[in-house]
């Protein structure tokens, strides 16, 4: 599958900031999925639903309008909820959101047609593994726990909020947990995926080593 960057990786580690500025320097779109299981994360809170309660999450899913804007923001039923579904409640609930199958079902076939229809640069748990297998060019991203909190505390210090390190650090732990455990396309490494240790690479340095392979490759 030509003209496709499919990337997974656990929390933090830095899929979303580098798929974003690859698609800026391939000149591709930036298809962040984490994004999609966050709004209907978000939808389902402000419609209290129960999330034990999985058919209602499915017709949640189905309902609802999840687009993306020119600049990658993610659009609920064409409201800019980029900001929103960054919340530590969307962050709480998130992961038993995506561990339904129905929801993921829904997603996936989206995501699938916009990987048709466009060049992107994926990111999210599965795209190697499940939604786009094919993808010519597939990367896992990772760093340590350790790593990956600190730069998620960072992030959220920059923008002046409070944070709390340890309570990052439980919470990212948590999550990762229950997307590798998940019985449906839970988070692994493709074996035919480039595997990308970040900890100690910039994100400069990230960007550049993941060129390299991708101009390799097309050659
Ligand atoms: O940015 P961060 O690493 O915090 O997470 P995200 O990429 O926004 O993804 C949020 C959650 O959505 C993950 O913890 C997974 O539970 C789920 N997810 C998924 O199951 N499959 C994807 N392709 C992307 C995200």
């Amino acid at each position: 599958m030509e003209n496709v960057v499919a990337i997974d990786g656990p929390g933090g580690a830095g899929k979303s900031t580098i798929a974003r500025l690859l698609a800026q320097k391939l000149n591709y779109l930036h298809l962040d999925t984490g994004a999609m299981y966050r709004a209907v994360t978000l939808a389902a809170l402000r419609e209290d639903i129960d999330f034990n309660q999985q058919e209602k999450l499915i017709e949640l899913a189905r309902k609802i309008d999840i687009s993306f804007d020119q600049k990658g923001e993610i659009l609920l039923d064409g409201e800019n909820v980029s900001e929103e579904i960054r919340k530590a409640e969307v962050n709480k609930h998130v992961s038993q959101t995506a561990a339904v199958k129905g929801v993921r079902d829904v997603l996936v076939k989206k995501q699938q047609q916009l990987a048709q229809n466009n060049k992107v640069v994926m990111d999210g748990r599965d795209i190697t593994t499940v939604v786009l297998p094919e993808a010519d060019h597939k990367f896992f991203l990772t760093a340590s726990l350790e790593e990956r909190a600190r730069r998620r505390y960072q992030e959220v210090r920059s923008k002046n909020k409070d944070a709390d390190f340890e309570k990052i650090k439980e919470s990212i732990a948590r999550r990762d947990k229950m997307d590798s455990e998940r019985e449906h396309s839970p988070l692994k490494k493709a074996e035919d995926a480039v595997l990308v240790d970040t900890i100690n690479l910039s994100i400069d340095e990230v960007l550049a080593k993941m060129i390299e392979i991708i101009e390799g490759e097309v050659q």
